[in-house]
């Protein structure tokens, strides 16, 4: 059985949607007991059939020569390549509408090794703010410590702060790489990835290549955000969230061309970031659902951002999907992305007392950080997921002691809205 039939993209003329094609690409029943399902692959290491393959193998894997025409690389050791990853890494290149995928053990796992492998002491990196705290940690004060100058610009400030970031980042030397987070987490704050691509285009970074442009897409993608269409060269996404969907693994991917990823999966081999087996196996399983469960979760989310919107205890709602005509990520919003999604922030009034009290308070909405879970979270983005920033940082990237993040699930938005309500009450 050819294994091109598992992997058929069209039925006639019709090109099948993503969502079909999560019921089973890439996978071959009769390779595995006609199993309906792919198994786990709880193995460490794969017998060799003679040390000829083992070598062959090697070489491919190592980069030591090229790829044959329809040659498939051989399963070596686990950390290198393993069938549950390899399916999975196919079904989500397909959601990134990219040429291919690697699957990390946490999405922390897959933009640190990214910037491993394109940073390089002496090369700046510029990045928009806010980010999500671990990847502010990483930016700010651990690549430095290897000679890598971290350049911020506000999301906020839009297309002309991030101009401002480039030339002073371009004074200082080569630049590795622009880094976007887009929208922010928790402020929905937006970047243009197009832009960003033309400004790459012009910079030149370590080793003579150019700039990469890398988008952190946790908080739409895949499935309302496509950075790699917009000129990104990578997508980095946290599975842990929307495409897990479950709150119950932790998991991260990159996407981009097989030469952007090559880097990238060399650097993987060796810090040993790679997802397992079977947190591979739950995301395939994941996928199935991730339409479904999105659509669910941004439908609930746009009820719930509605209610905010009028209650008089609210400060500020920061939903994508009500941004008024004349505000000036509005024009960006509808070119880049397809939907609001469902984790948006709000300010209550008063402070970080009265933004508490109202977490204390409620009944169906679970008090923790995360978000893209089937239920729906809220959390205190200045006390928790963006501690490490110092306050006065916190104040000018937006992150307010007033500020609380929601993640919507799949309940029923009327309970959530009846949850909100009660507890904005006091
Ligand atoms: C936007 C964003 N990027 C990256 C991460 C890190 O992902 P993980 O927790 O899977 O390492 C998070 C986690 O909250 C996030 O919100």
């Amino acid at each position: 059985m050819s294994q091109e039939k598992w992997r058929k993209r069209r039925v006639g003329d019709r090109e099948l949607a993503p969502e079909t094609l999560m019921m089973g690409y890439g996978y071959d029943p009769f390779l595995s007991e006609r199993s309906l399902k792919p198994p786990v692959f709880h193995t460490s290491t794969f017998v060799f059939r003679t040390a000829e393959d083992g070598k062959e193998f090697f070489e491919l894997a190592y980069g030591l020569r090229q790829k044959r025409p329809n040659e498939e690389p051989g399963l070596i050791y686990s950390r290198i390549n393993n069938p549950d990853l390899e399916m999975l890494e196919d079904r989500l290149a397909i959601w990134d509408g990219a040429e291919a995928n690697l699957a990390f053990a946490s999405g922390m796992a897959a933009i640190s090794t990214t910037l491993w492998a394109y940073a390089r002491p002496g090369a700046a990196v510029v990045h928009s703010g806010p980010v999500y705290g671990g990847t502010d940690f990483l930016l700010k004060r651990i690549l430095p410590q290897f000679g890598v100058t971290p350049i911020e610009f506000a999301a906020e400030g839009g297309t002309k702060a991030m101009e401002e970031a480039v030339d002073r980042a371009r004074a200082l030397g080569p630049v590795a790489a622009l880094f976007l987070e887009t929208p922010a987490n928790p402020t929905n704050g937006l970047v243009d990835i197009a832009r960003a691509k033309t400004l790459a285009e012009g910079l030149s970074g370590p080793e003579g290549r150019r700039a990469v442009v890398i988008v952190d897409n946790t908080m739409l993608g895949p499935l309302y955000q496509t950075p790699l269409a917009h000129g990104a060269d990578l997508a980095v996404t946290s599975l842990t969230k929307y495409v897990g969907g479950h709150s119950d693994l932790i998991a991260g991917g990159c996407s981009g061309t097989t030469a952007a990823l090559d880097p990238i999966r060399g650097m993987r081999t060796i810090l040993g970031t790679m997802c397992d087996p079977h947190t591979g196996w739950l995301l395939m399983r994941s996928l199935e659902t991730l339409k479904l469960r999105m659509t669910a979760s941004a439908e609930g989310a746009r009820k719930v951002a509605a209610f905010l919107e009028r209650h008089p205890r609210v400060a500020s709602v920061w939903y994508l999907g009500f941004l008024p005509e004349d505000h000036p990520d509005r024009g960006l919003f509808e070119r880049q992305c397809k939907s609001a999604g469902s984790t948006f922030a709000f300010e209550v009034k008063g402070g970080e007392p009265e933004a508490f009290a109202v977490l204390n308070r409620l009944e169906v909405i679970k008090l923790a950080v995360s978000l893209g879970g089937t239920e729906t979270l809220a959390s205190h983005p200045a006390s928790m997921t963006h501690s490490d920033i110092p306050p006065e940082e916190q104040l000018r990237l937006g992150i307010t002691p007033s500020l609380i993040r929601l993640s919507v699930g799949i309940e029923n938005p009327d309970d959530l809205v009846a949850d909100l309500d009660q507890a904005l009450k006091g």
